[in-house]
């Protein structure tokens, strides 16, 4: 086994039983946990936002099967996204593809399990016993690897295919490896993270490269490495990248050009208030997020509260801080905001909130240490109340939003019973004001025969367009894109050629989003799955699930599978 057996290291102080006492599981323990919560989240999680639907799902698609959409982003013109970064987890999913030749549904879940494996492990190196355990003490440790286990948050970002996932798993490794000093692995993380996962994620990595810079002294170590590994990323990122898109292109430099640069750059999409983030980390860490927040102010008292001998806090504990808190500084003002530009800190919350929860033991076990024991048991109250809110709110998010998924899943059942592979004609399977909630083409069971198709509705911004099944069709620029979310009217087709057609019932309509499922001369509804009506459900239940309750008071809606009564197929 590699796993080190850390509880032996600790003999002295070490009190089986004693849940307080300085016991922290076992690196191998803690990712068996790791990984059953990880894959939890592969079979569970639904995906959050439409950009990891059509920026990273369905290129890879392309890559793997030669059909899927493509977004403006991917126009050669614009250069934003890198190839790359998809062929890293369209390779796995390729020889999955290539060895197997099954069911695309179960390649999308394979790939899901392989970043929960990644997760999982990149989670343990920042745990075990020379990282977190060593550095902070058990105490801290064992809360960290609590938080990280049981929070919805992770559940939510650990599996997702995202640049900013990416990023968070490097997190978890720049700062593993910094505990643990390897400074290599530090320039090689931080190099990945944001030059092939997201660019500014380079942020989080600051206060390291500081530490390593000028308080460690090594700049000559520094700069050497980071020309050898930052060369030896970057000449393959660039090779890929020009490859695919015919022309030379730097994808970190265009999106930094793009967001930073551009007239109306990053401020097109996504523009919420200022307590979005604050809501967001509240919903995902619930009680971890607000001791987090306070961190800085509980560690500053408790530095000059406690008169003790040993330094309780380090330096280490300062930069941690240092890069949640620039974090904020940076991200909480932008007036673009995304639930997953927090993914990167995810890690670096449960660290501080951990910090926080153990300077206060100490702070009282010092001052007061007849209060200890009542505060044990108050982080212990602690904990239970975290765990609850987290699984109500991933239960949340399972029950009012996987119809989408389930919906499309139903495909392949048609598929199967209607015999679709002897068919001639392609399928339309349309989507109108939905077309956000599909998931990927890896839902549809073949590409021969099913063709997601877009028909107008109310939304008026720029669908993506399929990618031109023409050789080499990454090189070419794609007619009727724009980077300004223009409406372009020929991604539309007529509802009459629709086969299928997938909606959600609300209650109102509008012109162009009528009723489809309630017009039963057209359509017959032949899948309906309850999801959650936003608008008319409070934010408490529908953001934390209580069995009755939440059914009680939040509203529903179907979301149909329809089949067209005109058009035949079979
Ligand atoms: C997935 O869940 C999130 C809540 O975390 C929700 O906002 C989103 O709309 C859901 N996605 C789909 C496709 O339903």
């Amino acid at each position: 086994m590699i796993f080190f057996s850390n509880e032996k290291r600790d003999t002295n102080s070490y009190t089986i039983g004693t849940l307080f006492g300085p016991w922290s599981p076992q690196a191998a323990t803690a990712f068996k946990a790791l990984l059953s919560a990880r894959l939890c989240a592969a079979v569970w999680s639904n995906i959050s936002d439409c950009d990891e639907t059509f920026n990273y799902w369905e290129p890879s698609h392309y890559l793997i099967h030669g059909t899927g959409f493509q977004t403006w982003e991917y126009s050669p013109l614009y250069a934003i996204r890198s190839y790359f970064y998809l062929w890293i987890y369209a390779f796995p999913a390729l020889i999955y593809t290539l060895l197997l030749q099954t069911n695309k549904v179960l390649v999308f879940y394979y790939t899901r399990c392989i970043l929960a494996l990644c997760c999982a492990l990149c989670e343990t190196y920042f745990y075990n016993f020379r990282g977190v355990l060593r550095q902070f003490g058990p105490n801290i440790a064992r809360l960290v690897l609590c938080f990280l286990v049981l929070s919805s948050g992770m559940f939510i970002s650990s599996t997702a295919f995202l640049p900013s996932s990416f990023s968070m798993y490097m997190t978890l490794l720049i700062y593993g490896a910094w505990l643990q000093q390897h400074y290599r692995v530090v320039i090689l993380t931080v190099a990945t993270s944001s030059l092939i996962g997201w660019p500014f994620s380079v942020i989080l990595s600051l206060p390291v490269i500081v530490d390593l810079f000028l308080m460690k002294k090594r700049r000559m170590f520094f700069v050497k490495w980071s020309a050898i590994l930052g060369s030896a990323i970057t000449l393959p990122l660039i090779a890929i990248d020009s490859y695919y898109y015919g022309k030379v292109v730097i994808a970190p430099v265009n999106i930094v050009l793009y967001n930073v640069f551009s007239k109306h750059g990053a401020n097109l999409y996504g523009v919420e208030p200022w307590h979005y983030y604050f809501i967001n980390c509240f919903l995902n860490f619930n009680l971890v997020f607000v001791i987090a927040l306070l961190v800085l102010p509980i560690m500053v008292t408790c530095k000059f509260a406690i008169k003790s001998k040993r330094n309780i806090v380090n330096s280490s504990h300062w930069i941690c801080l240092a890069a949640l808190y620039l974090w904020f500084l940076v991200f909480f003002p932008q007036s673009h905001k995304e639930e997953r530009f927090l993914y990167p800190i995810y890690p670096l919350l449960c660290l501080c909130a951990a910090f926080a929860l153990e300077m206060v033991h100490k702070a009282i076990s010092n001052i007061v240490p007849k209060l200890s024991y009542f505060y044990s048991m108050c982080i212990l109250l602690f904990i239970v109340v975290f765990t609850i809110l987290s699984f109500m709110r991933c239960l949340a998010v399972y029950k009012g939003y996987h119809a989408p998924m389930d919906t499309y899943m139903e495909l392949g059942r048609i598929h199967q019973e209607y015999n679709v592979t002897s068919l001639k004609q392609p399928i339309n399977v349309c989507v109108g004001k939905e077309w956000h909630r599909f998931p990927n083409s890896f839902f549809l069971p073949d590409t021969d025969h099913w063709k997601l198709q877009f028909i107008k509705s109310e939304f008026s911004g720029q669908l993506p367009k399929p990618f031109s099944t023409e050789a080499g069709a990454t090189r070419k620029i794609p007619s009727h894109m724009n980077d300004m979310n223009r409406e372009e009217p020929s991604r539309y087709i007529e509802v009459a050629d629709c086969h299928f057609l997938i909606d959600s019932d609300y209650p109102e309509s509008a012109e162009f989003d009528p009723p489809y499922s309630r017009m039963s001369n057209d359509w017959e509804v032949i899948f309906s799955y309850s999801f959650l009506d936003n608008r008319n459900s409070p934010h408490f239940w529908r953001a934390f699930y209580v069995p009755f309750v939440t059914e009680m008071k939040c509203s529903y809606v179907k979301y149909n599978l329809l089949r067209s009564k005109h058009l035949q197929f079979n």
